[in-house]
């Protein structure tokens, strides 16, 4: 099936990084937010970003005129009707992706495809709740989206063959690598992430190290771009702890169980670089 039109519902960190690939790989992209100043905020975010690479010198002022006019922003998802594809970027919290899929499978054409960017939630139940279930999967990026080369695309139980070929394709067209994972929590990468990064918030808990040590040690000891507390702080110490969270309650293995410094620190608004302060301070 040829996709022309993208909706992404969510504007947030993933949400407007998604909707800058899209529109910037050449698809009509429509994003969606729950009021205006939220919308507004990401679409900053994804203008800024462009202006930054018109100042690299990696897109043409043109190029930029041309991706602002494929992104639309809007407040209702009525105005994904016309979508082929729709990608559902909001919070991970599976109350709302269940409320959310249904009304998406009421709006949408009958052969639209809904993905999930979940990182680890479960793809299965939010398909089994539409009338579409072989049309559903997870595609699920890193972030920062417009930048990571990877996008997992994970196969639930109903899943058809010719949407996994759609999404592997579509994932091309947006200069990503597809890999494909089974629908169990954390899929490849948060299965193996996560266990890290909560090492390192006990390793620090337990006064092994400070946190800026044990960063320099995986970056120099093991060439790893970022060290363990600031990769937290850049995907949200909220975002880990729901991953964490979502993989236990699946396994109850112990190497996923969130340590208490990592809810205390969510408890109290340490969201990390969004929030201005998790491990480090962005004042
Ligand atoms: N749009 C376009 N380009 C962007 C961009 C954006 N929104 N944001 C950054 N870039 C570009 C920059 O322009 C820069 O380009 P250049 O190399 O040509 O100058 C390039 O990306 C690198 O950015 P910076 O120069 O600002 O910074 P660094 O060189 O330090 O790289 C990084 C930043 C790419 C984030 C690197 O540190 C990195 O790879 N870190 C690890 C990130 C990671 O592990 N992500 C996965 C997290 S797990 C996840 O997301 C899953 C979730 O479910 C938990």
């Amino acid at each position: 099936m040829a996709i022309r039109r993208v909706g992404v519902v969510g504007c947030g960190l993933m949400g407007a990084g998604i909707a800058q690939t899209c529109a910037q790989s050449g698809y009509e992209t429509v994003v969606r937010e729950v009021n205006q100043t939220l919308l507004d905020k990401g679409i900053a975010r994804i203008y800024s970003a462009w202006d930054m690479m018109v100042s690299k010198g990696k897109l043409t002022q043109g190029q930029v005129d041309e991706n602002r006019s494929r992104l639309h922003g809007t407040l209702s998802l009525e105005d994904f009707a016309n979508c082929d594809l729709v990608i559902e970027a909001v919070i991970e919290n599976m109350e709302e992706k269940l409320r959310l899929f249904p009304a998406l499978d009421a709006i949408l054409k009958a052969d639209a495809i809904i993905v999930s960017n979940t990182s680890s939630l479960n793809v299965t139940q939010m398909g089994a709740i539409t009338k579409r279930a072989d049309k559903v999967c997870g595609f699920h990026f890193f972030n920062p989206a417009p930048v990571m080369k990877l996008v997992e695309v994970v196969r639930t139980i109903s899943t058809s063959d010719e949407t996994i070929e759609t999404m592997k394709q579509f994932a091309v067209s947006l200069g990503k690598n597809p890999v494909l994972a089974r629908d169990t929590a954390g899929f490849i990468v948060n299965f193996l992430l996560i266990p890290y990064l909560l090492a390192a918030v006990r390793m620090f808990e337990n006064g092994i190290a400070s946190k800026e040590d044990i960063d320099t040690a995986m970056m120099l000891g093991c060439g790893y771009p970022m060290g363990p507390f600031t990769l937290l702080d850049y995907v949200g110490l909220d975002t880990t702890l729901w991953a964490a969270e979502a993989i236990y309650e699946e396994y109850k293995d112990p190497l996923y169980a969130p340590p208490p410094l990592l809810r205390r620190m969510v408890q109290s608004g340490m969201f990390g670089k969004k929030s201005g302060r998790g491990f480090y301070s962005y004042q």
